[in-house]
């Protein structure tokens, strides 16, 4: 294998109960049926294969996958798999207060809660909804389950929330979670995307500099695709810089949806169906075989493409990037 498998994000569904501007359109999807989601019992297995191939970071997803009923079950068998070193969630925060001690109990390690602004207003216009103080509430619900090493999620768009970088990283300090400011992305449900909205990483660094004086790079001390930064008081921050320095070629990470396709990068435009074979009876040697054969042609790609077959269309990557752009 060229490059270690390490990190598998796993969506969980593709539903959601906010509808973010930059990743889901208002209008409503043809959701997956039941049926083509895969059950908790083939997240095991498939996630065994990727353990045995070298995966120790599982991270669920959505959608928002608290929508995702008895997830805490979920999280229990995973956390179960010897080899699963950190199991985390990425979540909007909005049913965090129902559910964040029983994810706790069960073994949940860490979680990531998106927010992109403190203003209830932007949050209406930003997210189509007004849940906004029950994401709030969220972070306070994750700290009263015991969670340490919270990270927020931040994407930050010219004209929207750009002005509100310093504030963000205050609020982060009082609730103990380190800020990930991330670049808007061209993927997903991004329609108005434009080059002009997006908020570099150059300008942000501009920017908190003019707020609070000199900021340092800080070694990368984990896998994440963030770079993180200190202030002069020791705070520390993150920036994900996917739109203006791609990172993709140096990443370990890759994603699973919720129907059991397999894509070795955010950007991928063609995923591979690991669903079929694991319903028509594949065994974990068979599994882990197909898998280990289409990760190590990663960066291959002119070489002989003999699961080709198994390989979806680039029009289906394309359609599921619309709907799950993690
Ligand atoms: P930690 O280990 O907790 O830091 O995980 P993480 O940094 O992977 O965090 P998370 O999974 O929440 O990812 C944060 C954001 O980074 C995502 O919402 C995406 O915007 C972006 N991101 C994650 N994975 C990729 C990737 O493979 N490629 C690119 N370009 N962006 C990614
Ligand atoms: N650009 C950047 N990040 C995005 N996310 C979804 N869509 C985009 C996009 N177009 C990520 C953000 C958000 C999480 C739920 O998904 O991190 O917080
Ligand atoms: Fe839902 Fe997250 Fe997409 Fe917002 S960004 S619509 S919370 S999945």
């Amino acid at each position: 294998m060229q490059r270690p498998l390490g990190q598998l994000r796993l969506s969980v569904t593709d539903r959601c109960n906010l509808r973010c501007q930059y990743c889901m359109p208002e209008e409503e999807y043809e959701w997956l049926s039941r049926s083509d989601i895969l059950d908790f019992d083939e997240y095991r297995r498939l996630v065994e294969v990727f353990v045995g191939l070298g995966v120790d970071k599982v991270r669920l997803t959505g959608g928002e996958p608290l929508l995702r009923a008895d997830l805490p079950k979920l999280v229990e068998a995973l956390s179960a798999i010897p080899g699963v070193e950190d199991l985390a969630l990425t979540t909007n925060g909005v049913l965090l207060r129902k559910h964040a001690q029983a994810l706790r109990s069960a073994g949940l390690d860490r979680l990531t809660i998106s927010l992109d602004t403190l203003s209830p207003d932007r949050f209406v216009k930003l997210s189509r909804r007004t849940t906004h103080s029950s994401v709030l509430d969220g972070f306070q619900a994750a700290i009263e389950a015991g969670f340490t090493q919270t990270k927020i999620d931040t994407v930050v768009m010219r004209g929207t929330n750009h002005d509100e970088l310093p504030q963000l990283i205050e609020f982060g300090k009082n609730v103990g979670a380190e800020v990930r400011f991330i670049e808007y992305m061209d993927v997903g449900g991004a329609t108005n995307w434009n080059q002009e909205i997006v908020f570099s990483r150059a300008e942000m660094l501009e920017s908190l500099t003019a707020t609070y004086g000199s900021i340092k790079e800080v070694p990368k001390l984990d896998r994440a695709p963030a770079d993180q930064f200190e202030l002069p008081d020791g705070t520390v921050f993150g920036i994900i810089s996917s739109t203006t320095e791609p990172f993709c070629a140096a990443c370990d990470r890759s994603r699973l949806t919720a129907d059991g396709t397999w894509y070795r990068c955010l950007y991928a435009m063609a995923g591979t169906d690991l669903r079929k074979p694991l319903r028509e009876g594949a065994t974990t040697e068979e599994l882990t075989e197909l898998v280990a054969t289409i990760w190590s042609r990663r960066r291959d790609q002119g070489a002989v493409n003999r699961l080709n077959e198994q390989e979806r269309s680039v029009f289906v990557g394309l359609d599921r990037l619309k709907k799950d752009p993690r």
